[in-house]
């Protein structure tokens, strides 16, 4: 019997590249990002192990998510896709470059909407009970002044996932929704984040991350928290009355 297939976005580094080592063992893996040599050499490392495509796609443009959309049409072996990639941006709002925020939504918002509609399609047509992760953020449980498009686009991605995760759960279809705190991956930098800040024991790698996603969507849970630490602050933040809230987050955000 021929191996289903799982795509991954955003796996040229970090939680995407974690992904693609942990699903190498079961799947045909079809990688996507935007950076050929880095993708390229972790296609090398896991081709003995599984057949590997990468494919060059900026997520951001309407071209690159349509390179993929088209893929997803006429995939028979699709069984799982994980919408990975993404990017966050440091600064008060008003101080932003305004086309580089809206890019990032582009990216972080409308392709995950695109590519979910397209992965659910190529499910229910072929009557398949695949499975979908959709990559949110600890951020999407709280308000994130300095970091605000970037927080809305994972509150938007979280509560859109646990939304999917209803309408397809009786189709046999799981939709989870992804939500890691702090992971030592290439984001911080690219954000411009200050993570020398940050204490050792609030950081994961990614392939714990990317374990307990995978151990979550074996019981077919429509949320996966990874980590006792960033569990506790989700049950507490549920607790914390909105204005001081708000407060701590951005104190936490500029930090
Ligand atoms: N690290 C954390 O602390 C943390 C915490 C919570 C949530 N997350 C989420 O985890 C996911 C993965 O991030 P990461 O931490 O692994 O960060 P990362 O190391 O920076 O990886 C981001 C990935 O996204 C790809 N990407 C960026 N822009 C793209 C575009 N326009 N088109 C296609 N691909 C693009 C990058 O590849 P190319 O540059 O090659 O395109 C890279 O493979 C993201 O959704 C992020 O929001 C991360």
């Amino acid at each position: 019997m021929s191996k289903k297939s799982a795509y991954i976005t955003g796996a040229s580094s970090g939680i995407g590249e974690a992904f693609a080592f942990s699903l190498a063992d079961n799947y045909n893996l079809v990688l996507i990002a935007r950076n050929e040599l880095k993708l390229q050499q972790i296609a090398k490392e896991l081709r003995n192990k599984t057949e590997v495509e990468i494919i060059l796609a900026d997520l951001s443009t309407p071209e690159g998510i349509g390179k993929i959309t088209s893929l997803l049409e006429s995939d028979p072996e699709l069984d799982l896709f994980v919408n990975n990639a993404a990017y966050g941006s440091m600064g008060n709002f008003v101080d932003r470059e305004i086309e580089e925020e809206v890019n990032q939504l582009q990216l972080n918002v409308m392709a995950v909407v695109r590519l979910s509609h397209a992965v659910l399609k190529n499910y229910h047509s072929r009557k398949h009970t695949g499975n979908l992760i959709n990559v949110a953020s600890m951020v999407g449980f709280f308000p994130t002044p300095t970091s605000v498009i970037y927080g809305a686009s994972k509150a938007f991605v979280k509560n859109f996932s646990e939304s999917l995760h209803e309408e397809n759960k009786p189709f046999g279809i799981t939709v989870q929704v992804l939500c890691p705190g702090f992971t030592r991956t290439e984001f911080q930098d690219r954000a411009g984040f200050q993570k020398e800040n940050l204490p050792d024991f609030v950081w994961m790698d990614s392939k714990a991350v990317v374990e307990e996603s995978l151990n979550s969507l074996k019981k077919q849970e429509a949320v996966c928290i990874p980590g006792v630490l960033n569990r506790s602050t989700a049950t507490i933040v549920d607790m914390i009355p909105g204005e001081i809230l708000r407060i701590l987050s951005g104190f936490v955000v500029k930090k």
